[in-house]
């Protein structure tokens, strides 16, 4: 696979902050000159967006965790194939709300099940595609649960409890912790001017790596 473009990922737990800084680094590539999509997972295409319906409402509350997991990569094969690489190959570059590391965290470290599970989904699936920037955005879930529960009324995983939501945030600090070179942690918790400045720090010191 021969990719030009540059592959960025947005993870964190719900009320994190991701819409707004979807927005900033969305600003920080225009300003940039970067052609570029923004995209979301679970969803990005028609098909994704129809299992995000099912993987988010409440029609199907009981549904297996492996049938979860399994819907979540069939969202991501359709998006990597329909959108994600054509679009790297075209020499643009993808901004995703949430990746694969949203699957170890939830499926993995929420619900429990298997990394080697997953992992042979994702080397399955992926063929060795990887997102060469993820900022992950860390708050407390008291914190987190708190912010998105103002919001809106909470789909299927906003649902979960407070200890569901630890594991996963300390999932997504393990992965981030193994892979320091992609990584960037962002400390959500602090005000806003000063999330933004750490995010406007991480993005510009990646356009200066990536040319
Ligand atoms: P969000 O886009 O509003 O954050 O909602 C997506 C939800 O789906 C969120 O609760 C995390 C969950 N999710 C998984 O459980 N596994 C995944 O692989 C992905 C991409 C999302």
């Amino acid at each position: 696979m021969t990719v030009s473009g540059a592959f960025i990922t947005l993870e964190g737990i719900e009320g994190a902050g991701k819409t707004t800084v979807m927005a900033l680094v969305s600003r920080l590539l225009e300003e940039a000159g970067k052609p570029f999509l923004r995209t979301r997972e679970p969803g990005g295409t028609p098909l994704g967006e129809a299992l995000r319906e099912l993987l988010l409402g409440h029609r199907h509350e009981g549904m297996a965790d492996d049938t979860e997991l399994l819907l979540m990569f069939a969202a991501r094969a359709e998006h990597i194939h329909r959108k994600i690489l054509p679009a790297l190959e075209e020499g643009h570059w993808v901004l995703c709300d949430r990746f694969t590391d949203a699957t170890y965290a939830y499926q993995g470290g929420g619900r429990g099940i298997d990394t080697s599970r997953i992992q042979a989904l994702e080397s399955w699936v992926q063929q060795g595609l990887q997102p060469h920037l993820t900022l992950l955005l860390d708050l407390p879930p008291e914190t987190g649960l708190a912010r998105a529960g103002r919001r809106s009324a909470p789909d299927r995983f906003e649902k979960e409890t407070l200890d569901f939501f630890q594991r996963v945030r300390e999932n997504y600090l393990e992965r981030a912790a193994a892979e320091p070179s992609r990584f960037r942690v962002i400390d959500a918790s602090r005000p806003l001017v000063e999330v933004e400045e750490q995010v406007s720090q991480a993005v510009t010191a990646f356009l200066e790596t990536w040319g």
